[in-house]
């Protein structure tokens, strides 16, 4: 059990689709003690999640835009642990104006809320729970692909995903001489309430798993295990000298750029490619 005896808190459960679910049922499973965290009028659905893990977490309260959140949920932690092994932040929110094709005309505030949420919220997680990992640690945010690319949609989302990334290399940065590796895993599309926030979601997914080399599915139990199992690795101690990193967990869609040829067009493109070849 690669997380035997470790304490984690994992923020994010929200419903039992949540990809923070996942990690936390699969963790307890891997020897883990875990503590959750919800805020406002998700807390009731994070405490109904909550009892569907066995045994069933404790829920603290965290909402990422209440500084006066973060000394408390430490303080909260250090009662229940006394010292914590690794930290999830899975966190995201943008405001429907900073979604969905609206790019060019998406208000500042809208911004500022979805950067707080979606970006800030990590180094202040971070830097709160740090003093906490007294023998090292490693703290995992979960990310989209967006450093290299603009994707349909996803607008000010994905800028603030690069600014996401960005932050990991800086949070590796200060929080290494302490031994916390502090990374992020790039998944796939999961069918989550998050998910459903993003106007045209199901593009990307129809997409996703005709281009994925070892496919994809945003329902299919075999992706969504195969985050869950990447984030207990990068939480575990087996991966003790990576930091500053972005782990794609996302079926290889990453590495092709387009869609393969279907196997019956192919012999007539290869026909068609000679018939055009200039003789001799
Ligand atoms: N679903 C996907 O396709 C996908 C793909 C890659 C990365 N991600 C990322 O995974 C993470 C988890 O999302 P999910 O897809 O599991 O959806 P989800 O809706 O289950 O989880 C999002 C979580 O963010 C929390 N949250 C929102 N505002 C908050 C605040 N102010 N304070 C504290 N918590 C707040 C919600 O309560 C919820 O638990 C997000 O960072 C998301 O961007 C999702």
């Amino acid at each position: 059990m690669i997380l035997q005896g470790k304490k984690l808190l994992i923020t994010g459960v929200l419903t039992p689709q949540s990809i923070a679910f996942h990690v936390a049922q699969l963790a307890q499973a891997q020897g883990a003690q875990v503590l959750l965290t919800s805020f406002g009028r998700p807390m009731s659905l994070t405490q109904r999640s909550a009892k569907k893990l066995s045994p069933a977490p404790e829920v603290l309260e965290l909402d990422v835009t209440n500084p006066a959140h973060f000394p408390a949920l430490a303080a909260a932690v250090k009662e229940r642990f006394g010292q914590l092994d690794g930290v999830l932040h899975a966190i995201a929110f943008a405001p429907e104006a900073a979604l969905g094709g609206r790019f060019l005309t998406t208000p500042w505030e809208a911004v500022q809320q979805a950067f707080h949420v979606s970006t800030f919220s990590l180094k202040e997680l971070a830097s709160a729970l740090a003093p906490l990992m007294t023998a090292g640690g490693s703290v995992v945010t979960l990310d989209f692909d967006n450093s290299t690319n603009a994707w349909p949609l996803y607008d000010w989302m994905g800028v603030c995903k690069a600014a996401l990334e960005a932050t990991v290399r800086y949070l590796a940065r200060d929080l290494g001489p302490k031994n916390i590796r502090v990374n992020a895993l790039a998944a796939g599309p999961i069918a989550t309430i998050a998910a459903k926030g993003i106007p045209g979601f199901k593009y990307l997914e129809d997409k996703w798993g005709k281009q994925a080399p070892l496919g994809w599915g945003a329902k299919d139990e075999a992706s969504v295990q195969a985050v869950a199992k990447t984030a207990c690795m990068m939480l575990s101690d087996w991966m003790p000298k990576t930091t500053g990193e972005l782990i794609r967990v996302d079926g290889g869609y990453h590495a092709v750029g387009a869609e393969p040829v279907p196997a019956d067009q192919l012999a007539a493109l290869q026909a068609a490619a000679a018939a055009e070849k200039p003789a001799g």
